[in-house]
């Protein structure tokens, strides 16, 4: 049996998530195409970089394996019922490590396949909720549900408006008009990523024990006077990112494609001077790009990976070539880039 998960970028809502507010991802048309078969024992191999890692038990390998083992281990304490062995064979045309979710992929990719395979009768939402729980508890990254989520439960040409506090979700139809949004690898891996990571999260969880709130979600502008230096930067950024959410949203219903390059530009403001997780690559790339399109951000956990940009066509082409020559005399790496589309989540593949 062959499936496939998707990658997703997020329009906006970044850092977010783990903060009960607002997401807007939509899972892209890169996946993590997966095989499984039943076998003597468990055995992860991908085509992609020659591995294969085979286990009597399931147990941590510091590998890509440990996405596909905290899943199984999920899956098996929900249905109180070990899994049997089996065999994983995994092909990618997503880039790994750069903010693009190869890891939610791996995770509700595996989750759906045994699902399906043993017609366990999960819903997508158990599966991403499975996934989730897969990466705080098993891989340690304690992110929020936005990755899981849209690898699940994105439907091609809309964009998945989460609330993290409730967990309702929302379809908002994508249309760009004659704007496209571009991905750029920026090849610098979010290596510092997982533990600053924890690191923010800790720091948000902080600014609320300081207001005795228990969810950001009741933390007002007023009380953001309360706080100080990292406490106030780190919930400034959530609250006005949030805010941008909601704009977003506007201004696709109202099809003003033009104010969300805008709102997307000053997300990347704040995730540098509040948030604190871009790195120097990036602003380069950001800056390189300012006046030129219509708006970029630096998307995912940070401090490397890749860079979202809205732009029309023509306007991209003309700027490409000219910010790769620059980039690779400066930084010695070669810049990726495609253009995004929308893609349904996590689905059988034949
Ligand atoms: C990573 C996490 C997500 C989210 C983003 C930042 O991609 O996995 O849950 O927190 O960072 O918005």
């Amino acid at each position: 049996m062959k499936y496939r998960a998707p990658g997703r970028i997020n329009i906006i809502g970044e850092h977010t998530d783990y903060n009960d507010g607002y997401v807007l991802p939509f899972a892209i048309d890169k996946y993590i195409y997966l095989e499984i078969e039943k076998s003597d024992k468990f055995t992860f191999s991908s085509k992609n970089s020659n591995e294969k890692i085979s286990l009597k038990n399931l147990q941590k390998t510091n590998t890509w394996a440990d996405y596909i083992i905290g899943t199984i281990l999920e899956i098996e304490n929900i249905i109180k019922k070990d899994i049997p062995p089996l065999e994983f064979r995994i092909e990618s045309n997503l880039p790994i490590g750069a903010g693009l979710s190869s890891s939610a992929a791996l995770e509700v990719g595996s989750a759906y396949a045994i699902n399906d395979f043993f017609d366990l009768k999960l819903s997508n939402e158990d599966i991403a909720k499975i996934g989730w729980r897969a990466e705080n508890k098993f891989v340690g990254l304690n992110c929020g549900i936005m990755d899981q989520y849209a690898s699940a439960l994105s439907k091609e040409n809309h964009a998945l408006f989460i609330d993290t506090y409730t967990k309702k979700y929302d379809l908002i139809p994508l249309n760009l008009k004659d704007y496209n949004f571009y991905i750029i690898n920026s090849g610098v891996k979010h290596e510092l990523g997982n533990s600053e990571y924890n690191v923010r999260k800790k720091q948000c969880d902080e600014a609320l024990k300081t207001l005795e709130k228990k969810s950001f979600r009741d933390v007002s502008y007023e009380d953001l006077e309360k706080l100080k230096g990292i406490s106030y930067k780190r919930a400034k950024h959530v609250l006005d990112e949030n805010n941008r959410v909601l704009k977003t949203i506007e201004a696709l219903k109202n099809n003003n494609i033009e104010l969300i390059g805008e709102y997307l530009f000053e997300s990347h403001e704040s995730l540098k001077n509040l948030y604190e997780v871009s790195c120097e690559e990036i602003d380069y790339i950001i800056d390189n790009l300012k006046n030129k399109v219509t708006g970029a951000r630096i998307v995912g956990g940070g401090f490397g990976g890749s860079i979202l940009v809205l732009s029309k066509e023509d306007d991209f082409e003309k700027i490409i070539n000219n910010l790769k020559y620059e980039y690779y005399k400066k930084y010695s790496i070669e810049i990726e880039y495609f253009k995004v589309k929308s893609s349904n989540g996590v689905e059988k593949y034949v």
